[in-house]
């Protein structure tokens, strides 16, 4: 089993690339910065390109995470969004389909609440139609706040926040109103491999644990354990959460965590990354 993971420098893409290494043959592809070596180059608006890295990597899964990959940068930008998100989709999915593999749409919950996320939720969803009207073969995982230790620990996402909070001394200040799902990284790599173990096909799943927290909560679960004062401050309009549940997870026969079962792995992997930046 080969898997290609787009997106393989960002937080979640090198997570899974680095995570279903361990059991599998894994390339992947980076944009702008070559975080670890073997990446290949690869805009995913440039469909010639992503034909001809698809089937020189040869694939059986495509585990697509290459994204703009929140609401704020695709505010700033909704056009370069929808070319990355739904053109850039199509063309993965053109290129996958060619040469006869599957595609995992790595999206996200926010597409439940289009009116709340704007662009992002709504290139977001397009870039999951593409998907599945292009790909005989796929799976759409939808994500929460996702959560856990990455070889990336540059990109602005809330793990890599935390370890600011621990090692630069930057105040953990933290929106209490807003309450989001909770995915966990390392679930995401799970589920992906259960799946392929499965023969799942053509179904859409949310990756996550049951219940809503905000980023104070989830920031204080975890900041605890390495004596860091949280602060919680209303910031955020107090969008209501749960927009999507665990219950075709369960019905797949997926793995399953809790919450604080996430948050014990999390503050594990946040410890050993703190031990991998002092040597
Ligand atoms: N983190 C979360 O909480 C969360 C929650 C729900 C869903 N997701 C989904 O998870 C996926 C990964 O997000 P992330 O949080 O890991 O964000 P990230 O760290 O910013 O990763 C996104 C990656 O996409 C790449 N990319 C952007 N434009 C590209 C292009 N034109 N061609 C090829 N690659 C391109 C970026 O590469 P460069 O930086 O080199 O341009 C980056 O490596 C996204 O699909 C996102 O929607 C994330």
């Amino acid at each position: 089993m080969k898997f290609l993971v787009t997106g393989a420098n960002g937080y979640l893409g090198a997570r899974i690339h680095e995570d279903l290494g361990r059991a599998f043959e894994v390339s992947g592809t980076f944009h702008r910065v070559q975080l670890s070596d073997g990446l290949i180059q690869l805009d995913i608006t440039d469909r010639e390109a992503s034909r001809s890295v698809f089937s020189k990597v040869g694939p059986d899964v495509v585990v697509h995470a290459a994204a703009v990959p929140t609401a704020a940068l695709s505010n700033k930008d909704p056009e370069y969004a929808r070319n990355v998100n739904v053109a850039g989709a199509r063309n993965v999915a053109i290129a996958a389909e060619e040469i006869g593999a599957k595609v995992v749409y790595i999206s996200t919950t926010a597409v439940l609440a289009p009116e709340a996320y704007g662009p992002y939720a709504r290139t977001k969803l397009a870039g999951e139609k593409q998907i599945s009207a292009i790909c005989k073969r796929h799976l759409i995982l939808r994500l929460g706040l996702v959560i856990g230790g990455s070889p990336n620990t540059t990109n602005d996402r809330f793990q890599n926040r935390l370890l600011n909070n621990i090692t630069k001394g930057i105040p953990a200040v933290y929106d209490n109103q807003e309450r989001y799902e909770v995915t966990w990284a390392g679930h995401v790599s799970e589920v992906i491999a259960a799946a392929e173990a499965g023969n799942i096909s053509g179904e859409t799943m949310s990756v996550l644990v049951d219940g809503c927290r905000t980023r104070y909560q989830i920031a204080y679960d975890i900041l605890k354990d390495f004596d860091i004062k949280v602060e919680g401050v209303a910031e955020r309009k107090d969008l209501a959460g749960d927009y999507a549940t665990t219950d075709e997870l369960r019905r797949l026969g997926m793995p399953m965590h809790t919450y604080e079962d996430v948050i014990g792995h999390v503050v594990e992997e946040t410890k050993a990354q703190l031990a991998r930046a002092e040597r």
